[in-house]
């Protein structure tokens, strides 16, 4: 026996499905999720076609409870999804169906599943938007903690991870905070575009119903309705914004993911990571593994995934909607939900971990981290050209590293042996302290200069 034909489109079908067809053509295993943003968008759509007078105010209110009706069975627990409905749109509509009768069939006057999918998921997109701004923005008050609390605290600066000047850990932290910001106005600015109403596009061409996509675009919080039915129901591009700007954002957590699994090892202790974000080893009882950091220096690979995936998917596509489209969700979910886990996991770890102030300073004072200052000092003091005091300093650095000392070990003897007018004067700028105070150049590391971005950002953040 057959199968009988899908009731919501089967008209013109004598047989129902291969299992297998159903299979690959489902996405209510998925798009499940968005039932509260496909019921809002119905209820605005229902509320609009009665205020025009397509339907009567009677239907219109028996559809927009019965829609009500289904949210709370489903956000119960009390609703079966069903496959061969395909997806949450036709789940809806057959449950309202059931609960409504005759009126629920008027609901999809004047609209069309493509634009329905198109409305539901750039409200879901736009809803993780602002949960990324909320996340992002605490992430950023737990870095502006660590930079108030230690702004003139004495690390190592790193180019090629060898050790390069001396710096602040404040400052090191505001790097990451001026990132973050970037990061928020970057799903900012994709909010905002993504921010108009596809409702009303229907199937690709617009409707001859006198709909007002104004109405509906206004009551799901829309600025406008989109301009162009074709292109309303055929772009994602909102969704790769987001992949997109959560593709950059994620590169920054996974660089100081790294940065942390790096400083809170046994051999840089420059950071303590709480209890709360550590884990042991089953094995070698005095581990304290950093497996959040690692954590979120992995995920990061599913978000880049999701950006090349649907890319990919959307690539080839000829105007306008083709089912090709609807692999759109699960990797936008699935960035999505793991992107807010590593933003909330950083903050969590960021807002516990101590920085190991003596490691900090003790790191920063070997390999010869001050020796831009010497040259600087002999360009400043004794008027020597820039790549003289270079070649003077590299000779100075040679000399300790023969020694096996730093540079502030070498007595004054030492130091006239290569340039006989160095005085004792210079063993002032070798000391990483005054290394890092005298960088008072807008942007530097001065904790003067520190100080002043620790409070801009504080009003920023208030
Ligand atoms: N489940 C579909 C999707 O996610 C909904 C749109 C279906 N439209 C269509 N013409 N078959 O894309």
């Amino acid at each position: 026996m057959t199968k009988s034909s899908n009731q919501m489109w089967g008209g013109r079908f004598a047989a129902g499905p291969d299992a297998i067809m159903e299979a690959i053509n489902a996405s209510i295993g998925f798009d499940k999720r968005l039932a509260p943003q496909d019921i809002a968008g119905s209820r605005a759509h229902a509320a609009m076609l009665a205020a025009q007078g397509i339907i009567s105010d009677k239907d219109a209110e028996a559809i927009r409870e019965g829609l009500l009706t289904i949210l709370s069975e489903i956000e119960g627990g009390n609703f079966t999804f069903s496959t061969a409905l395909e997806d949450i749109h036709m789940n809806v509509e057959a449950r309202l169906k059931e609960i409504v009768g005759e009126p629920a069939g008027r609901l999809h006057t004047a609209r069309s599943r493509n634009d329905q999918v198109a409305v539901d998921f750039r409200l879901w997109v736009r809803d993780q938007c602002d949960a990324v701004d909320g996340a992002l923005e605490a992430l950023m008050k737990a870095l502006l903690a660590q930079a108030e609390a230690g702004a003139d605290w004495v690390m190592p600066g790193f180019t090629h991870l060898q050790t390069a000047q001396p710096v602040t850990w404040g400052h090191h932290m505001l790097a990451y905070v001026e990132m973050f910001a970037r990061d928020r106005s970057r799903f900012a600015d994709a909010r905002k575009r993504m921010n108009e109403s596809p409702l009303g596009a229907a199937a690709l061409a617009g409707t001859s119903f006198p709909i007002d996509r104004h109405a509906t675009a206004t009551a799901l919080g829309f600025d406008r309705p989109t301009a162009n039915s074709l292109d309303s129901v055929s772009d994602r591009d909102f969704a790769l914004e987001f992949l997109a700007a959560a593709s950059i954002c994620a590169m920054h957590l996974s660089r100081f993911a790294e940065e942390l699994v790096i400083w809170s090892s046994a051999q840089f202790r420059f950071v303590t990571m709480s209890d709360k974000w550590s884990t042991g080893s089953s094995i070698m009882p005095q581990k304290r593994n950093p497996d959040a950091a690692e954590l979120i220096r992995a995920k990061i690979g599913r978000i880049f995934g999701a950006n090349v995936a649907l890319m990919t998917v959307m690539k080839g596509l000829p105007l306008t909607y083709s089912k090709d489209m609807q692999e759109d969700k699960e990797q936008v979910f699935d960035a999505a939900d793991n992107f807010l886990l590593a933003l909330a996991a950083m903050a969590g770890m960021v807002s516990d971990m101590t920085a190991n102030r003596a490691s900090l300073k003790a790191a920063a004072s070997s390999g010869f981290s001050t020796a831009t200052d010497l040259a600087d000092w002999l360009v400043r003091e004794l008027n020597l050209p820039f790549r003289d005091a270079h070649h003077v300093t590299g000779s100075l650095v040679a000399m300790a590293e023969g020694k096996g000392c730093d540079l502030p070990d070498l007595s004054l003897e030492d130091m006239q042996s290569v340039h006989k007018e160095i005085h004792a004067d210079v063993f002032d700028v070798l000391g990483v302290e005054n290394s890092v105070a005298s960088r008072l150049s807008y942007g530097g590391t001065s904790p003067v200069r520190v100080r002043e971005q620790v409070a801009r950002w504080k009003e920023v953040l208030a």
